[in-house]
């Protein structure tokens, strides 16, 4: 089924761009006005980091954050989980009210299964791929995905310095997607995304950028938001120039 090719929509869209910021980087105390402040200012999805100290060396939060959240804001509740077996936890996050939910390839033998469930449940389904894994672990499951969420930083840490080789892997996703007829697949870029990253991943054909540090370590978000929001766009306007 993975090399099966669907034709080519004729209504070709070019697909969205959207900012997600990661509460990672948020100040936990006061977690609802932080939400709040940057969807006001034009965030579209809320990006929720789950670590559970064995897939990742860091330990972060569980469903019941997004169980809080989702009362609290209109905004989409993204949720990336770091933790091994995420099959025996996706169940309690799709209750808890995520809108999208990815885990890791290299965190389960059952990428295919782990689509099903999370599609199943109206929810949108994505894998997460570590810096190092090559794409071609996605050959059979195109059709199952809703978006692809690359790591331009090893998962554990907000923080952390972008890896430039993720670029051309966000590259050749993008052209391997629209070759075979998953053009509407989003790519979310996660990891050291600021104004100067996000341009680059917007041209390379990135559609979902994840940002923590870069958004909640400045006290003037809506300003890097802003930021962000116009870089990206540049990288629209010169990929499609390209
Ligand atoms: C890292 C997480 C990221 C992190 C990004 O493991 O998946 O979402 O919050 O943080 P920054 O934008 O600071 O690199
Ligand atoms: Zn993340």
């Amino acid at each position: 089924m993975g090399s099966y090719t669907r034709p080519r929509q004729v209504n070709f869209m070019i697909p969205s761009r959207l900012i997600a910021p990661s509460i990672l980087s948020a100040n936990f105390s006061r977690l609802g006005q932080e939400v709040a402040e940057v969807v006001a200012a034009g965030a579209d999805w809320i990006h929720v980091d789950v670590m559970d100290g064995q897939f990742v060396p860091n330990i972060t939060m569980g469903p019941i954050v997004v169980e809080w959240l989702r009362p609290a804001t209109q905004a989409s509740l993204d949720v990336h989980l770091m933790i091994v077996s995420p099959e025996v936890y996706i169940p309690e996050f799709i209750r808890a009210g995520a809108h999208s939910i990815s885990f890791h390839a290299e965190a389960t033998p059952h990428i295919h299964r782990t689509l099903q469930v999370i599609r199943q449940a109206d929810v949108k389904a994505g894998v997460a791929l570590n810096p190092s894994t090559p794409l071609n672990v996605l050959e059979y499951v195109l059709d199952d995905l809703d978006f692809v969420l690359i790591m331009t930083v090893n998962p554990g840490f907000g923080g952390q310095k972008f890896i430039p080789a993720t670029v051309a892997k966000v590259q050749e996703l993008r052209s391997w997607l629209d070759r075979t007829g998953h053009d509407e697949v989003l790519i979310e870029v996660d990891g050291g995304i600021n104004p100067v990253t996000a341009g680059e991943m917007s041209e390379a054909g990135a559609n979902v950028f994840v940002a923590g540090s870069a958004i909640f370590g400045d006290s003037d978000r809506a300003r890097r938001i802003a930021d962000i929001r116009s870089a990206i766009l540049s990288g629209q306007t010169a990929a499609r120039q390209g």
